[in-house]
């Protein structure tokens, strides 16, 4: 990395997150905003330390999974809402890994919700805001060309790989890890004196409770976004709950 970095301009804006450019090219910055979004933005609001809570808890959850032989984008921290990513060509495509059933997969398939399931669930989803992120499937993939067999198989391994490093992980936080979502591409960089350059297939994502499911394993009492969904209130307060049963120092 090109150090000092400098935080260039605004790439792109999603519902909670901002990437900015740096001075690398091979680098950007994720900024975790305050701002928390439900039902494809259609509720929307503004919660005081979402954006630093969620930051220290990525941060965390990618060390271990790096520990765990898992490629993520993360590099580092860099300001309490922020982190240094490595910048990655993003495949159209969202993995969902189900534990436990809640949320879509319910009203989809008519089943109902807090079936502790023998074997994990895997989806895949279309990214497309537009199109309320439709159902897909393999075939959908390789016919329309969104990823190849290779990187299906990828974006499997990694997802369900991401789920054995983390389940354990909450499991002895007291936290059932119900599902979550995944999306991956490839970090490619000139490498000094070598013709090809570096190709790796990473985790392009965050992980937090925006982004997936955790249930008190007692309690069953949710400790993520449905508590906005559902205006159960204490957002911040579940979240920065989850960052102390994992050991994080807020
Ligand atoms: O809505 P659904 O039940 O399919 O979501 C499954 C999991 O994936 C949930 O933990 C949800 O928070 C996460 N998800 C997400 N972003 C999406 C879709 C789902 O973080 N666009």
């Amino acid at each position: 990395m090109t150090l000092p970095f400098v935080k260039g301009e605004v790439l792109s804006e999603g519902k909670a997150k901002t990437m900015w450019t740096t001075n690398d090219e091979d680098f950007l910055i994720m900024e975790f905003r305050d701002d928390v979004t439900a039902f494809d933005g259609v509720k929307k609001a503004q919660l005081a330390d979402k954006g630093y809570v969620n930051n220290q808890i990525n941060a965390y959850l990618m060390q271990e999974l790096a520990a765990a032989g898992i490629d993520t984008c993360f590099h580092s921290t860099v300001a309490e809402n922020s982190s240094m990513v490595y910048k990655l060509d993003m495949l159209p495509i969202e993995c969902v890994v189900r534990n436990i059933t809640a949320g879509s997969i319910c009203s989809r398939l008519g089943i109902e919700a807090g079936q502790f399931l023998e074997q994990p669930i895997f989806e895949f989803f279309l990214k497309d805001d537009e199109r309320h992120d439709p159902f897909i499937n393999d075939s959908h993939i390789l016919t329309f060309e969104w990823a190849d067999e290779n990187e299906i198989h990828l974006m499997k391994e990694l997802t369900l790989g991401v789920n054995d490093v983390l389940t354990r992980l909450f499991d002895e936080a007291g936290l059932h890890l119900v599902d979550f979502k995944l999306e991956f591409g490839w970090f490619e960089s000139e490498v000094e004196g070598e013709d090809d350059p570096l190709s790796v297939f990473m985790l392009g994502d965050e992980f937090t409770p925006d982004g997936c499911r955790l249930w008190d394993k007692g309690t069953l009492e949710s400790f993520d976004k449905d508590r906005f969904r559902k205006d159960e209130g204490d957002v911040v307060e579940f979240y920065a709950q989850v960052a102390s049963r994992l050991g994080i120092t807020l």
